[in-house]
């Protein structure tokens, strides 16, 4: 476990490494940012964004929650989308979702959870959206795997679902929207190869907004 201190003698470290690397590091960084990323992954402290992807400062914008659900009326992950895609004009937009996932397996139980149930009514919806192919799977181990790659991938659709993505795609060609699991095990990023043109397409009947 890492102490409190430990914390700041090791940002000390790290601010001496990349000064090794560039004197002007933090000059640099504190001018502007410039990602091509918006990553939208789970507050799971074992799913690391930028460590787990080798991307260095300024290179992703990061959102997380429990779950990395996207919501239409949360406030924040839409805020966040919309200024990942107005305003930095990132060229890619991930929703990562990872094995053994603490909300989607409290989403499996049925047990009422308190503040949580509303949040975790999102991952419930995504189980009776797939119910059939879900109810398929015997193992619950798979069946639990399964559903944290559909909630991915819904998140992701629910990200195609805004305003700011599907206009600023008409006018430049981006952002493309992917979906990914990480595989808590082997610590792999496991590419669900969403089709983001062909989902934008099958969902434009309903939603679209351009
Ligand atoms: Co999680």
């Amino acid at each position: 476990m890492i102490t409190y201190e430990k914390i700041f003698e090791n940002n000390a470290q790290w601010i001496a490494e990349k000064q090794a690397t560039d004197v002007n590091f933090f000059e640099k960084l504190a001018k502007e940012q410039n990602p091509d990323y918006l990553y939208i992954g789970c507050s799971d402290s074992r799913v690391t964004a930028e460590d787990m992807m080798g991307a260095a400062p300024g290179e992703v914008f990061v959102h997380r929650n429990i779950g990395n659900l996207v919501v239409s009326i949360d406030l924040n992950v839409m805020s966040v989308i919309n200024y990942a895609v107005k305003v930095l004009q990132v060229k890619h937009i991930i929703v990562c979702g990872h094995y053994n996932c603490g909300g989607v397996k409290a989403a499996l139980t049925q047990q009422d959870m308190g503040i949580l149930n509303p949040w975790l009514r999102n991952i419930r919806d995504v189980f009776r959206l797939h119910k059939e192919e879900l109810h398929a799977i015997p193992d619950p181990k798979k069946q639990f795997d399964r559903l944290v790659e559909l909630n991915v991938r819904e998140q992701a659709i629910n990200v195609i679902k805004t305003a700011a993505v599907q206009q600023q795609f008409i006018h430049t060609g981006y952002p493309v929207v992917h979906g990914w699991v990480m595989d808590i095990k082997s610590g792999r990023l496991i590419d669900l190869q969403i089709d983001f043109e062909k989902e934008l397409k099958g969902i434009q009947e309903i939603y679209r907004l351009v």
